[in-house]
């Protein structure tokens, strides 16, 4: 199954403002570039933390796409908790990613935040990255990833510049595997 991972950051790095959830910072057009990228995939993998704050936002409750949270605590949403529609979680992500394959899911989205890029990426399970830079510099918030010894090769195929402020549109692909030091880290 081919995973992209959606991110928008700072130019140093940073995916919120500060402790603010939400990605209110982020420009019109990254946001119009996320509608058009759901629009073109059924299945979104997301942490419960961001599942919280996108429910409403997002419109999550009308979606017909499958929407896969991951979570320790899968009884704490199950009045949410939908075949199909929002399944919560706790397998490590291989599994995770073996179940959709065997239902046929062959692409899906990868939303965030930052634990759930880690827990992926680290578990090399991340195909394609679209990274939207902001013209901005946040002195704390939280960063793309945590903190461990990854060393993830690249390789750009897209590049633009979506608006007039300088917003740029990155796509790679991710070209080996990136795990350093694999078992130092969890797998679930
Ligand atoms: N700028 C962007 O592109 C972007 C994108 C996405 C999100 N965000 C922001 O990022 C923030 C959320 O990021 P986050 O890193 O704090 O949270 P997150 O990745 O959305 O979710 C973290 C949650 O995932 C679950 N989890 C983590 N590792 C797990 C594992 N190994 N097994 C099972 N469950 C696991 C835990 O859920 P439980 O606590 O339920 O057990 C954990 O609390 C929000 O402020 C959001 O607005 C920004």
């Amino acid at each position: 199954m081919e995973l992209t991972m959606v991110v928008a950051t700072t130019l140093n790095g940073k995916i919120t403002q500060g402790d603010k959830s939400g990605s209110s910072w982020t420009s019109k057009e990254d946001s119009e570039f996320l509608n058009k990228i759901e629009k073109q995939n059924n299945l979104i993998i997301m942490g419960s933390k961001t599942f919280e704050i996108s429910y409403d936002l997002l419109h999550l409750p009308t979606s017909d796409k499958l929407h896969v949270i991951v979570t320790r605590n899968k009884a704490k949403y199950s009045d949410y908790q939908k075949e199909g529609g929002f399944e919560f979680t706790d397998k490590n992500p291989q599994d995770i990613i073996d179940n959709l394959v065997m239902r046929g899911y062959k692409k899906g989205l990868l939303l965030g935040g930052s634990e759930i890029y880690t827990l992926f990426i680290s578990n090399n399970l991340v195909d394609n990255l679209y990274i939207t830079i902001e013209p901005k510099i946040f002195g704390s918030g939280k960063s793309i990833l945590e903190n461990l010894p990854l060393n993830v090769q690249l390789k750009l195929e897209e590049m633009q510049k979506i608006n007039t402020q300088g917003t740029i549109l990155l796509k790679y692909k991710v070209i080996t595997d990136s795990i350093l030091q694999k078992q130092e880290i969890p797998l679930g």
